[in-house]
């Protein structure tokens, strides 16, 4: 079976090794790929879009997979493409993929199917937007596009509310595009992810994330600072009820609209005073969470995927361990309003623990920074103590210039 994994970051990485690994030893490849994924996959030698479907057609891809929310809404779409290249594939069509990249459709389509979330108007300049909060503070700003995870403000007061509007409607730090201004909410979050299938569904092992960049939830918005996972984190009542209320009318409200939908599907909950609420639908398996639940994994991702992406559902395939999983992420100087490339990493010999690469480069014989995010260091254990313990020490090993981490990471709100 020849698998292409899409995709360049740590996410990508934890894949493609989890798709290697499995029985039958499929042959992996990846765009664009990294330097650090190469490693396990060969690259495939595209530019773009059309090239990429057009290699995946003459070598006779069997599967592909998307890693990275960008492809499936570029252009005509990732999935539409290889639909129309005859090339299954585990992630959804643009259309269906909107969940995530328009914050004003995922809205509309949760309170069209009863789906608990926070209420929510969506504005298209300054002026709108500031009728809309009022005196209500705390509130949170939401970007309607695709943003990399920063495109999210929860402002304490009108003066952090008038300068993300600037940074969206003056600056356009964004890009163009519409705003929805949300109640905020208040409670634990969690990261549950599906694997949907048509009208099944696979709920699988939940996940926590970090956002803000340190310790005790200060500092600004990340793409992820760090994850925790494990079957324990929630109990069975919270997830059946997250299950009822939110991820069975999820997949069914797919299929009223005729929303085709294969492949991961992430919730991002608050538990709220009031019950589960949806904060975000995204399209993918959450990063860093894919790199903290992978090595949790245990059974055939690659069959389970590909039978997945032809429409056939087989939970039997895979299954997750018990036991707990940390990843903490070492950023590079700056993040995440800037990022710092060319730092040399040191330490990564002597780490126990797993290594995923998600902005790094390889440059003669060693690894440089690449990115905003560069590393995520992830140990497994029985206990959380174990694993959370293990996975700080090792990433203590690992240093370069201006290197940023959380130490609270899987002590704080477990
Ligand atoms: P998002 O990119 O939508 O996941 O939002 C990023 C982060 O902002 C979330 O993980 C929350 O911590 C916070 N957030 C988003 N929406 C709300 C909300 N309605 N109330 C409070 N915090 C929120
Ligand atoms: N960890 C958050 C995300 O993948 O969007």
């Amino acid at each position: 079976m020849k698998i292409a994994v899409i995709g360049k970051g740590g996410r990508e990485q934890a894949l493609v090794e989890t798709l290697a690994a499995s029985p039958g030893n499929p042959q992996l490849f990846s765009f664009p790929g990294s330097d650090a994924i190469l490693q396990t996959a060969q690259p495939i030698p595209a530019h773009d879009m059309d090239e990429l479907i057009s290699w995946m057609m003459a070598n006779k891809i069997d599967l592909c997979v998307a890693g990275e929310e960008s492809y499936l809404v570029k252009g005509e779409g990732l999935a539409n493409r290889c639909a129309a290249a005859g090339i299954p594939c585990w992630g959804p069509p643009k259309e269906s993929a909107q969940l995530e990249a328009s914050k004003e459709f995922a809205k509309k389509f949760m309170n069209r199917h009863g789906i608990p979330t926070g209420r929510a108007v969506a504005v298209q300049d300054r002026e709108t937007a500031l009728q809309a909060i009022g005196d209500r503070y705390p509130t949170v700003l939401k970007f309607d596009g695709l943003a990399a995870g920063k495109g999210v403000a929860v402002c304490a007061d009108a003066a952090q509310a008038e300068e993300f509007l600037d940074e969206v409607f003056t600056r356009k730090r964004f890009g163009e595009g519409h705003l929805l201004v949300e109640e905020y909410l208040t409670g634990p979050e969690i990261s549950i992810f599906a694997a949907v299938c048509d009208d099944n569904y696979l709920i699988l092992c939940p996940a926590r994330d970090y956002k803000r960049l340190k310790d005790g939830d200060e500092g600004p918005n990340t793409g992820g600072m760090g994850a925790v996972a494990s079957r324990r984190l929630t109990d069975g009542d919270t997830l059946r009820c997250i299950e009822q209320t939110i991820v069975a009318p999820t997949v069914a409200g797919l299929r009223k609209d005729h929303l085709p939908y294969r492949g991961f599907l992430y919730f991002g909950l608050m538990l709220t005073p009031e019950g589960p609420k949806v904060i975000e639908y995204n399209c993918r398996f959450g990063d860093p969470e894919c790199e903290a639940v992978m090595p949790l994994l245990h059974g055939d991702l690659a069959g389970f995927c590909m039978a997945g992406a032809r429409g056939e559902f087989k939970p039997e395939l895979i299954s997750f361990r018990e036991g707990w999983s940390v990843c903490c992420i070492l950023a590079s100087a700056g993040y995440p309003s800037s990022s710092h490339s060319g730092d040399t990493i040191h330490g990564l010999d002597d780490c126990a623990a797993r290594v995923f690469h998600c902005g790094t480069k390889r440059v003669g014989d060693e690894w440089q920074t690449a990115g905003g995010r560069v590393l995520a260091i992830v140990a497994t254990g029985d206990t959380l103590d174990a694993a959370r313990k293990a996975a700080h020490a090792e990433t203590a090993k690992i240093d370069f210039d201006g290197s940023q981490r959380r130490s609270d990471i899987a002590y704080r709100n477990v």
